[in-house]
């Protein structure tokens, strides 16, 4: 066994020149931020490394283990009643010793395989290094498999914290049925009682099937930067609709925020999170709060180290992907590799942000700023438009949903924008080969637009100077909701902002133009990288730089920041029409006070014809 642990370099990014945030690190300013420029951490991939128990290859010993505290997890348990949760109490025996049960298994969570009626990855942590870390499996009968967990561990480039995670494919399984599982290892406190929990697999051919989104969820531990105890309802949320799985759009845990506690506060969000995604695959995209300093190449490697995805065939796994369920294919991508706006993690100032020793690594600077714009160079659109193209030409799928964090279309007031470099990079593809709806987050509110197709140009303006800009305005197809209620997404792409999981920053205000009373959108058209700030030492970021209106804006809810939407295929029959229908869900008053009430807001059914073969006959 061998384990690839990077030496992480951090440098300062020749330009940097700035930051925000009372606390050295991220983007502040109401939520997510801006700039732009080159990586400025150093690393590898992380390496799976087979989790066989024993610690050769790891070059640290343990890690510190940042304990939560019995009151603390009760807080960010979710569901009391829920097998998950109860099975998790049994972490906090005070009686057990806790030297020996270092690979005790928590944040638990699952994840679909490359398919996913016959495969299921399970995922976990554990304080220090588990002994024989593995999963036992049965079905309808008692007869078990054992699959054993390949380790990944990483150190945290900040704080020094080495963090173990365990991943175990589940493959060979049957579809559309439900298993059990234990996890377990031999220095398992609970090895008597392990935890345990059941999934089900996808179902074959076309078929009905239901899955939920949001994003932007955070932790129940108030006391992490941009937490809220909302986000244990939102988890309780998922559970309540029973999907097939979930699609967590990014911005998962914001651990970039509190800098020297990255790890732990990654943990309260896996604890939280296991109250649902230990019974349903959460898949995952990452979000500009995924880039951390000092952690791999893009940031990325505590996402990374944590998340088992399907395979992209690239040089970049686990940051895209696709799936296919029923007729419906699922492409998850990372927009930070395209957007203009800089908002990954963030040294304001005016004190560095210093590494523990251990770590080997140097002080960040005020002013330095992570951009990734750019990473793959190339590698993610190309192998977008190669997926798209194919499934262009299979006649099993009839829906194509992405997936990503940042948004191409978002009228918000005081949140992001929306970002040109998606309208640039994707949105051509998206209508060359028709995929029918885009999820997003970044934004933390709803927001729907209409379907759209193509751009108009230099419509926009300079926000500051008033002079023309080119924003690639999207152009809606239709401006009035359908007579009958069903959208036909053939003739253009609905996207939806769905950023309101569990912040503490709810972002439901959004522009109108004082001119003529349209909506109105602030447009990232360039990178926004780190200026000085108002106090001598500190750097800030400013944001969108241009406006548009957004005739492209269908629906916007002001009444909260918070919410759920709730996905149902219908597969049709041959010859007919397949149908998704769309249900977001509020949670009205959690602007103020955090609250488990989730309220239909609207629904929205997309139907189009089926591309059976038997259609050609
Ligand atoms: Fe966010
Ligand atoms: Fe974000």
């Amino acid at each position: 066994m061998r384990d690839r642990r990077h030496v992480r370099t951090v440098e300062n990014t020749k330009n940097a020149e700035n930051a925000e945030n009372s606390e050295n690190t991220g983007n502040v300013a109401g939520t997510d931020d801006m700039a732009e420029g080159e990586n400025i951490a150093d690393g590898e991939n992380i390496a799976d490394t087979p989790g066989t128990g024993d610690a050769a290859g790891i070059a640290k010993a343990g890690p510190s283990d940042v304990s939560l505290t019995r009151r603390e997890f009760f807080r960010g348990a979710g569901l009391t009643g829920l097998r998950a949760a109860a099975c998790s109490l049994s972490l906090f025996n005070e009686d057990a010793n806790a030297a020996a049960a270092g690979g005790t298994p928590e944040q638990i969570h699952l994840t679909w395989g490359d398919d996913p009626t016959r495969s299921v990855f399970v995922s976990w942590c554990s304080p220090a290094q588990a002994v024989n870390p593995r999963v036992l499996l049965w079905g309808e009968s008692a007869e078990k498999r054992t699959f054993h967990g390949v380790q990944r561990a990483y150190t945290d480039g900040i704080n020094g914290q080495t963090v173990f995670t365990y991943h175990a494919k589940l493959d060979g399984l049957h579809p559309d049925s439900t298993f059990h599982y234990a996890v377990t290892a031999d220095n398992d406190r609970n090895a008597a009682l392990p935890f345990k929990s059941t999934f089900k697999t996808a179902p074959p051919g076309r078929a009905a099937f239901r899955w939920t989104s949001y994003g932007d969820l955070a932790t129940p531990v108030a006391s992490w930067l941009l937490s809220s105890p909302q986000s244990r309802f939102a988890v309780e949320a998922v559970e309540r609709f029973e999907p097939l799985f979930h699609l967590l759009n990014g911005d998962l845990c914001y651990a970039n925020m509190n800098p020297l506690s990255q790890p732990a506060v990654w943990r309260d969000f896996g604890n939280n999170v296991q109250v649902s995604a230990a019974n349903r695959p959460w898949m995952p995209c990452p979000g500009n709060h995924e880039i951390e300093f000092a952690n791999g190449a893009q940031g990325l490697d505590s996402y990374l180290a944590r998340y088992s995805l399907p395979h992209n065939g690239t040089a970049f796994p686990g940051l895209w992907y696709r799936f296919q369920i029923g007729s419906v294919l699922f492409i998850s991508l990372s927009a930070d590799d395209v957007i203009y706006q800089d908002s990954g993690a963030f040294v304001a100032g005016p004190a560095p942000l210093r590494p523990a020793p251990s770590t080997g690594n140097a002080a960040i600077e005020p002013g330095t700023s992570f951009y990734i714009h750019g990473y793959s160079r190339g590698a993610q659109t190309r192998w977008l438009e190669d997926t798209l193209a194919a499934a262009s030409k299979n006649d099993d799928i009839d829906w194509i949903i992405v997936q990503m964090h940042q948004d191409a279309m978002s009228s918000s007031k005081n949140g992001n924008g929306s970002d040109k470099g998606i309208r640039e990079a994707w949105l051509p593809l998206f209508d060359r080969y028709g995929v029918d709806l885009v999820l997003c987050g970044h934004d933390h509110d709803y927001e729907r637009s209409w379907p759209v197709r193509g751009c108009n140009h230099n419509v926009g303006r300079d926000a500051m100077t008033g002079t023309a800009v080119d924003t690639c305005q999207p152009k809606p197809t239709i401006t009035s909701e359908p007579v009958d209620g069903r959208f036909d997404t053939s003739a253009g792409t609905i996207h939806l902002i769905l950023g309101g999981g569990g912040t503490s920053s709810p972002l439901d205000a959004y522009g109108q133009n004082p001119a003529n009373g349209m909506p109105q959108a602030r447009v990232i058209t360039k990178a926004n990288r780190p200026i000085p700030g108002d106090t001598p030492g500190t750097f800030k970021k400013l944001g969108a730089d241009a406006l548009e209106d957004a005739i492209w804006s269908a629906r916007r809810d002001t009444d909260t920041g918070y919410g759920i939407a709730v996905f149902d295929v219908d597969p049709g029959t041959p010859r007919g029409k397949t149908s998704i229908s769309i249900r977001y869900y509020h949670a009205v008053g959690a602007d103020r006070v955090p609250t488990s009430d989730y309220e239909l807001f609207e629904t929205l059914v997309l139907a189009k014809e089926r591309r059976d073969p038997s259609r050609k006959t």
